[in-house]
């Protein structure tokens, strides 16, 4: 079999292959693109993006863990205005699908982000950050509640006819039905799972690795519970699903595709191999020829239980 059509559609947006590279693990593409080839990328999904700049949290913001890692950034990052004049044309060059992830300290915040860049060509659609651990306003709030982030989703549905994922937080007792209120209010897909809640000590110090003593936890160590909550929104709702969290290799993109997911983003693989892309989309090729399957998505939430 010659021709593998690896091709996946989340609403009416549609990537030449499911892997996609996560937000805040690529910033906006420039010092990445030095070691990959982003244009046969699936998608680019960008820092997150605030109304203001954010000068995030203080250091130390990142420590190792094991089969992962703890981050807390505090969503730093250029700020709408910047983004639009500096980021958005480097990004244009690229021929990937970007996807415009926008985090916000109100609902106002989103909605008016989300107005402005939805004028952008560029941008082919927008990953709403309800789940960001690291934050004292917005971020877990919004992403713990049911009815803010249907207010959400809602509000930022008015304004915009691109494809919109809400970006939901494993750090919720049920997260079916974050995913539910998601499709009730219009959204084309949800992106599961932002971060873990983490911490860790020095023994000797007793003091938190991190200044902000909590982080999020990512990387291998987060896989499994990923791919439990991609099954349980996939065994419960039917909306498009992208998966997140842990994955290292092709392997680990068959097994998200399995439990439900249509696509999947790449975080911390990226800070270890950035060319770990386009390795996983040959992988997937030649799975796909091993198995004589013609069409890769026929593998979406092929599980039998
Ligand atoms: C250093 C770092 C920064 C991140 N920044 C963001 C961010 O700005 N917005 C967001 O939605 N997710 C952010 N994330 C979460 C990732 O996009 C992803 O959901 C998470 O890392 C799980 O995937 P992984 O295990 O493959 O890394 C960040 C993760 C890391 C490691």
């Amino acid at each position: 079999m010659s021709n593998v059509d690896l091709s996946i559609k989340i609403g009416n947006l549609e990537l030449k292959n499911p892997v996609m590279l996560a937000s805040g693990t690529v910033g906006y593409g420039n010092e990445i693109s030095n070691f990959t080839d982003l244009s046969k990328i699936g998608a680019i999904v960008t820092k997150s993006i605030s109304l203001k700049p954010r000068k995030g949290n203080p250091p130390q913001r990142i420590v190792e863990t094991p089969s992962g890692m703890l981050n807390a950034i505090g969503l730093a990052n250029v700020g709408l205005d910047e983004f639009v004049k500096e980021k958005i044309p480097f990004l244009e060059k690229v021929k990937s699908t970007l996807i415009c992830n926008i985090a916000a300290n109100t609902i106002e915040e989103y909605i008016e982000c989300t107005k402005i860049l939805d004028s952008e060509e560029t941008i082919k659609g927008f990953e709403i950050n309800v789940s960001c651990p690291n934050v004292k306003e917005g971020g877990l709030s919004f992403g713990n509640s049911v009815s803010a982030v249907g207010r959400i989703t809602e509000k930022v549905r008015a304004v915009t006819n691109k494809p919109i994922i809400i970006k939901l937080s494993p750090n919720t007792a049920t997260i079916a039905d974050f995913a539910k209120v998601v499709k009730e209010e219009g959204g084309d897909a949800v992106s599961a799972i932002n971060t873990l809640v983490g911490t860790s000590f020095d023994i000797y110090k007793k003091t938190p690795k991190i200044k902000n003593v909590t982080g999020g936890l990512s990387g291998p160590a987060i896989k499994p519970v990923a791919l439990a909550k991609v099954l349980e929104i996939s065994r419960s709702i039917d909306i498009p699903i992208i998966g997140i969290g842990g994955i290292m290799d092709w392997k680990d993109v068959v097994e998200f595709m399995i439990v439900g997911a249509s696509a999947i983003q790449l975080g911390t693989v990226n800070f270890i191999n950035p060319n770990a892309g386009l390795e996983i989309i040959d992988g997937l090729e030649k799975y796909c020829k091993e198995m004589k399957i013609s069409k890769l998505s026929d593998f979406v939430a092929s599980y039998k239980i």
